[in-house]
């Protein structure tokens, strides 16, 4: 996380730089909050990076605060100046139970996907979150590994603003059930750099059942940030999987 989030921050920003920032997703958060959480209470993003989502959440309830292990992304986070966003530097594994952050009733975290972390680490990160909001919801998204099980690898490249090139190689481990992951910026002012890293493939059953155990009912299911793309089940040709959870 160290090299793609702090070392290279400037990278992150560039990639996610535009993406999402369509009315399709600041309409998909005033909804979701406003249906299965409480926009009149406020919402705690995990793994807040840039703080790009800070306007839109801030926007779609009460006030907004943003947790993040990057002091680098942070900074360009409070450079956004959003009224009612607070931003804190910690570790979002380490937030204690009885932080019990005052009138937040809804979590998000978003396109930090499953499969980063330790089994384990999760579970007790979910089983946390539940017993930051009494009520309320969670909301989490992650590639999908039924997609990877059914297509195999994914490669794809695009140029970023800066004139930098970004290769993303998502390969697909089947005796392992991983995906060799490797992230190479090239060309532009700074200098080659290639980040490697694996992600352990969750289904949504497997996710589900993980946000089950740790005290969530799973009460809708997405494919995008956007609600048309709302469905019944994620099926394996979704890339990604957005799951609206409240406390079971
Ligand atoms: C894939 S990025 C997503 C950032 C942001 N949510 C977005 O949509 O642009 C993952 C973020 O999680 C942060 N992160 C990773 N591990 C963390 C941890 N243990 N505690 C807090 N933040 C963490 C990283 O610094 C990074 O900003």
């Amino acid at each position: 996380m160290e090299d793609m989030f702090v070392d290279q921050a400037d990278m992150f920003e560039a990639i996610v730089a535009g993406a999402n920032d369509d009315p399709e997703s600041a309409a998909f958060f005033k909804t979701i909050v406003r249906r299965f959480g409480a926009s009149d209470r406020g919402t705690l993003e995990f793994g807040c990076g840039n703080g790009r989502w800070a306007e839109i959440l801030a926007g779609a309830s009460a006030f907004y605060v943003g947790v993040d292990l990057s002091q680098a992304l942070l900074s360009k986070a409070l450079h956004r100046k959003v009224p009612n966003a607070f931003f804190i530097h910690a570790d979002f594994f380490a937030i204690p139970s009885e932080f019990a952050p005052v009138g937040i009733a809804n979590i998000v975290r978003c396109f930090t996907s499953l499969g980063y972390f330790p089994k384990q680490e999760e579970a007790r990160f979910f089983a946390n979150c539940r017993s930051l909001v009494g009520d309320g919801m969670l909301l989490i998204d992650s590639f999908n590994g039924d997609w990877f099980r059914k297509n195999g690898d994914l490669k794809r490249n695009r140029v970023l603003a800066s004139g930098t090139e970004f290769h993303e190689t998502y390969l697909h481990d089947p005796e392992r059930d991983c995906v060799k992951s490797t992230w190479r910026y090239s060309g532009g002012a700074s200098e080659d750099c290639v980040i490697d890293f694996e992600l352990e493939c969750y289904s949504p059953r497997s996710a589900e059942k993980m946000l089950t155990a740790a005290g969530w009912q799973t009460v809708a299911r997405f494919s995008e940030y956007r609600l048309d793309s709302e469905c019944a089940t994620i099926g394996p040709d979704c890339e990604r999987m957005i799951l609206v959870c409240n406390p079971r």
